[in-house]
């Protein structure tokens, strides 16, 4: 067991506990709170915000680790590894903005919207779109830290 591996595999359990949470919040929960269960998704998704924003934490912190284990800069531009992580670190960042804008923005609107008895679809609507687009980003970045590792 060395370092490097034991922060590649915390950089891992971040992705899987932040993407699966998404993965069940937007296929499980989501549509039972669009046909009339929106309180009890409004109090999960609050309820999951400090395990979502931990796991995102630790992966950019890991991952910002992972890149200093890449090795000689020359052979990480050599191989495209180099181009593949700006790639992946643009599509963290857009990831990133948009999981702020759906659990700090949306999931506080559609609280709102429930304790003074207005309509909680907008707010179930614009986080289910932003959970859609966070999903497919997902699948690009996995692949490219896939890639990424396998460059060198
Ligand atoms: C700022 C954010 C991130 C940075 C800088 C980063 C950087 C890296 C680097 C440099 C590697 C290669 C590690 C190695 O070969 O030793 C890697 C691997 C990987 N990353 Fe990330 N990463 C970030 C975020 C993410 C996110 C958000 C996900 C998933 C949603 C993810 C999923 C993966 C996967 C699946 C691997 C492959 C592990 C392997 O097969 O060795 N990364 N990452």
């Amino acid at each position: 067991m060395t370092v490097p591996l034991v922060v590649l595999w915390l950089h891992l359990v971040g992705a899987v506990v932040w993407i699966g949470g998404i993965v069940y919040q937007a296929h499980v929960l989501l549509p039972a709170a669009r046909r009339g269960e929106a309180a009890t998704f409004a109090e999960a998704a609050r309820r999951a915000r400090p395990v979502t924003w931990t796991a995102i934490s630790l992966v950019v912190l890991t991952g910002f680790y992972n890149v200093t284990r890449l090795g000689p800069y020359e052979r990480v531009i050599e191989t495209g590894a180099g181009l593949m992580l700006a790639g992946k670190f643009i599509l963290v960042i857009a990831m990133a903005a948009i999981m702020g804008q759906r659990d700090f923005a949306q999931v506080t609107l559609l609280r709102a919207a429930l304790a003074s008895g207005g309509d909680p679809q907008p707010a179930l609507r614009s986080i289910t779109r932003m959970d859609r687009v966070v999903l497919l980003i997902a699948l690009v970045v996995i692949y490219l830290g896939l890639a990424i590792s396998r460059a060198r």
